[in-house]
């Protein structure tokens, strides 16, 4: 990702301690978003990252939608939708993970991917990494192919990146 648009993005983001619990420092995405010059420079750095090589973006709710909805229309292609539990009609292919007190689940239905469809997974953060997994399996479940995780910050201290070992990752930041 080039240099200059890096720092554009990174200029914007907010950090915020102890939110949402002491000793956590929260990145803040809504500034970026709410700059239409550094929101703008963003989806067009990843449009030139993607541009021809997939064939949809899947976007992870909630803040994933935010970035894949304007990347999927610059790129031309459609946006998969993959939600939390209970929040889509079927029918709905589901993957159970664990979070750090706790499990969650993400569903996708299956019509929304075509069969081997190219799907570009992205959401704000990777930290974990046990949502991105969640939509790596869904995504195959559905037929497609996950040609790669995209991330706008990776928590780099939290693994996200060995948990998905063998997946293809790029982060724009990293910290
Ligand atoms: C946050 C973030 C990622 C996920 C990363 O979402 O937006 O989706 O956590 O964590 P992981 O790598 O440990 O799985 P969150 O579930 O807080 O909800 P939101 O996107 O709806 O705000
Ligand atoms: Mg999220």
């Amino acid at each position: 990702f080039p240099e200059e648009t890096v720092s554009l993005v990174q200029a914007r983001l907010r950090e915020v301690q102890d939110f949402p619990a002491p000793g956590v420092l929260f990145r803040d995405i809504t500034p970026l978003i709410a700059d239409s010059e550094g929101f703008g420079a963003l989806i067009d750095m990843l449009a030139d990252r993607y541009r021809g090589k997939v064939d949809a973006v899947a976007g992870l709710e909630s803040r994933g939608f935010i970035l894949a909805a304007p990347l999927a229309i610059a790129l031309g292609v459609g946006m998969v939708t993959i939600r939390k539990a209970g929040r889509l009609p079927g029918p709905v292919v589901g993957v159970d993970y664990d979070l750090e007190y706790g499990s969650a689940r993400m569903e996708v239905q299956p019509f929304t991917v075509e069969d081997g469809q190219r799907v570009l997974i992205l959401d704000d953060v990777l930290a974990t990494g046990g949502t991105a997994n969640a939509a790596f399996n869904l995504v195959e479940q559905a037929g497609g192919v996950p040609v790669g995780l995209c991330v706008l910050i990776e928590l780099v201290d939290l693994g996200g990146r060995s948990a998905l070992d063998g997946r293809e990752i790029e982060a724009i930041l990293s910290y």
